[in-house]
């Protein structure tokens, strides 16, 4: 298991421009979703273009610990699932590595559950605050029998016999706490209410409604979203096709952009409007990126995307933009480093709790290889310099986190010197063909 393994460390070098077309691996939020309420509905769910990193196939493995049949044949995975509310106690703690979105969701999914399960992950994931799903799932009468200090992990939550039903507001722009409480619904009698003050990531709304659960949204005049969802019915196995995730296509894009010369394609891009935000600032900079065959698939938007390098400027990114674009923010500030002027980030709380603190490890990361930035409490501010010049010559220290780790590894693509990661081994976890396929381009990493 890579958190167990040796560091392996990375290095990057400038390189000559990017070409060629590419396919990113499956959408990391649709392919943990795909595998949860799969392994939860009756019948049959086949799934092709799945992420097959290491967090969702822990999320895989968790719900085979407690029922689901999951198998692969050639391209598809083939799920049984269990129907909804009969889940099995696991006979072993859930282990979860590194993956926030596995261990939070599948909290929700089983707390209400008249039974103990055990939570267990990685150093980085178990520094990372667990209350937020918790808090809700006590007032719904889940125990938490056991926790580190904090509400972190490993922890141990005990169902009532019944769950109530309840109105939550979340408290944080978080689709993973939002996510929690609707699952956690789907085990409860009657309707439990998520009110969503800012719009996040509505995977969960969109896949569950796909499976056939009663779910609906109603949004107020201010915004405000209201989701419903009346617990105990029937979901139906699906037929699912994961689009390329736009996280992960982030970074090859960003090589493109910032590699003089470069020109290539990525093609089955996740285009759902809760997603694009970085897109759309990349565009506002300068980014020569061309949307091409816009589509629909299985309910979602795909497009292809071509990126040529481009002469990026820098620019003040709305704070109420973050939700769309939340991993997206250390690759941003890397193509920030190459911008003329200052790029301004704002609105970053959350990047505090995420696999690392990103905000410190993206600053400590710029200062390493001599980008001018300030780390504000929820701001990072970059100021560029085109053509990379002065820049590059450190090493980063990545704090068990993947994006740190893909997102300087790009940034020593155009930089004058090498940028080395002190710990490539993470980027398995959301982006494993991440080397071969920055390899394919053209990228010189090793
Ligand atoms: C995710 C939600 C986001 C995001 C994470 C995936 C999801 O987390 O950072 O990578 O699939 O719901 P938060 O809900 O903590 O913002």
């Amino acid at each position: 298991m890579s958190h167990d393994a040796a560091p392996q460390p990375a290095t990057a070098r400038r390189s000559n421009a990017l070409s060629g077309v590419a396919r990113v691996p499956g959408d990391k939020s649709i392919s943990h979703r795909s595998f949860m309420f799969g392994g939860l509905a009756s019948g049959e769910t086949r799934i092709t273009g799945l992420l097959e990193g290491e967090d969702v196939l822990r999320t895989g493995a968790a719900m085979k610990a407690m029922g689901a049949h999951i198998e692969k044949h050639g391209g598809e995975w083939i799920i049984r699932g269990t129907g909804n509310g009969a889940l099995l106690q696991p006979e072993a703690p859930l282990d979860f590595g590194n993956a926030g979105t596995g261990s939070r969701l599948t909290m929700g999914l089983v707390g209400t559950y008249d039974m103990e399960t055990t939570f267990v992950g990685d150093a980085s994931l178990s520094g990372r605050p667990m209350g937020r799903v918790l808090d809700p799932l006590r007032q719904m009468g889940v125990q938490v029998l056991k926790s580190a200090a904090g509400d972190r992990m490993p922890l141990t939550l005990r169902g009532p016999r019944q769950a109530t039903p309840i109105a939550y507001r979340v408290p944080m722009a978080s689709a993973q706490v939002k996510s929690a409480v609707l699952l956690a619904g789907l085990n409860t009698p009657g309707i439990t209410t998520v009110v969503e003050p800012v719009m996040t990531r509505d995977h969960t709304e969109k896949m569950l409604k796909g499976f056939g659960a009663n779910i609906h949204v109603e949004t107020d005049e201010r915004g405000v979203r209201h989701i419903f969802i009346d617990g105990q019915g029937k979901l139906t196995g699906q037929v699912i096709a994961v689009p390329g995730d736009p996280s992960s296509a982030a970074f090859p894009l960003v090589a493109a952009l910032v590699v003089p010369g470069s020109d290539i394609t990525i093609e089955n891009v996740l285009m759902n409007p809760t997603r694009t935000g970085l897109l759309l600032t990349l565009q506002e900079m300068g980014g020569n990126i061309e949307v091409l065959n816009p589509r629909n698939e299985g309910g979602e938007d795909v497009a292809d995307l071509r990126v040529r390098a481009s002469d990026l400027k820098g620019v003040a990114v709305p704070p109420e933009r973050a939700p769309s674009m939340i991993d997206e923010y250390p690759v941003l500030a890397v193509a920030a480093c190459f911008a003329e002027g200052e790029t301004l980030m704002q609105g970053l709380e959350e990047l505090r709790v995420k696999e690392s603190d990103r905000l410190a490890a993206v600053a400590r990361g710029l200062e390493a290889n001599g980008v001018d930035c300030t780390e504000g409490e929820a701001a990072l501010a970059v100021r560029g310099r085109p053509g990379g010049k002065g820049l590059g010559g450190g090493t980063v220290a990545t704090h068990l986190d993947h994006r740190i780790a893909m997102s300087f590894l790009i940034m020593g693509l155009a930089a004058e010197k090498p940028v080395t990661v002190d710990d490539a081994n993470m980027i398995a976890t959301s982006f494993p063909e991440f080397m071969g396929l920055m390899a394919g381009l053209g990228a010189l990493i090793e």
